[in-house]
C-alpha cells in the first residue's frame, strides 16, 4: 500500500483481465490517500549546504557558517546574496566568486571599482572586507571593514555556500 496510485491502476488492470486477474480483495478495505506525498523539498537544506561547506578550499570548509551568516548581518543591509536578488545600496552578491569585480548587471558600480580588474577569489574578498577603502582607494562601499580575521573567514565560507559557489554532492 505504499503506492496507492499504482494499485489502483493494478486493481482497474486485474478488472479488465477477467479470468485470469488475481483477487485484490485484501487492498479493497485501504483508505489510501488520494494525493501524492508532496515531500519534494525546493529549498537547499541545512545539511546540503554544510555538505557544501566542506567541499570548500581550506581554510573555508572549516569555517563557522552559523558565525558567518550571523557576521554577515553586517553587509546585509546593503547587499543580497540570493540569486536573482535585487541590488541595494550595494549589488546582489550572487555568483561573485570567480567572476570579475564590478560587473553585475544593473549596478551603477565606482569608476574606480570598474577598472579594477579583480577576479573574486577568497583571498581578495578578505583584504575587500578587511578595509575596502585602503584596497582601493575611490570606490563606493562605505564599510568600515571586519577586523577579525576568523570572523572574515567565515563570512566569506557562507557567501561561497550562498552564491552558488560551493556545490552539493548531489549537483
Ligand atoms: C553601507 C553599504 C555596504 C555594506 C555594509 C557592505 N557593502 Fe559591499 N558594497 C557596497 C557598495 C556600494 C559596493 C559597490 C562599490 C563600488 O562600486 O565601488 C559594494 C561592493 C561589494 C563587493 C563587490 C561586488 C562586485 O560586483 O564586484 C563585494 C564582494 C562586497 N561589496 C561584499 C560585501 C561584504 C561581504 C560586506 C559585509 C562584510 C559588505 N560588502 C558590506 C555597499 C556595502
Amino acid at each position: 500500500m505504499r503506492n496507492p496510485t499504482a494499485l489502483l491502476a493494478a486493481v482497474g488492470l486485474a478488472a479488465l483481465l477477467i479470468g485470469c486477474s488475481k483477487p485484490a480483495s485484501q487492498t479493497e478495505t485501504a483508505e489510501a490517500p488520494e494525493a501524492s506525498e508532496a515531500t519534494e523539498v525546493q529549498e537547499v537544506g541545512e545539511e546540503d549546504k554544510l555538505k557544501m561547506l566542506a567541499s570548500l578550499p581550506a581554510p573555508y570548509n572549516a569555517a563557522d557558517m552559523e558565525n558567518g551568516k550571523r557576521k554577515f548581518a553586517l553587509c546585509r543591509s546593503c547587499h543580497t546574496v540570493a540569486e536573482g536578488g535585487p541590488n541595494m545600496t550595494g549589488p546582489n552578491l550572487y555568483g561573485i566568486f570567480g567572476h570579475k569585480a564590478g560587473a553585475h548587471e544593473g549596478y551603477a558600480y565606482s569608476e574606480a571599482l570598474k577598472a579594477a580588474g579583480y577576479v573574486w577569489d577568497g583571498a581578495n574578498l578578505d583584504q575587500w572586507i578587511a578595509d575596502p577603502k585602503s584596497m582601493l582607494p575611490g570606490n563606493k562601499m562605505t564599510f568600515m571593514g571586519v577586523k577579525d580575521a576568523k570572523d572574515r573567514t567565515d563570512i566569506i565560507a557562507y557567501l561561497m555556500v550562498e552564491t552558488g559557489a560551493a556545490k552539493s554532492e548531489s549537483d
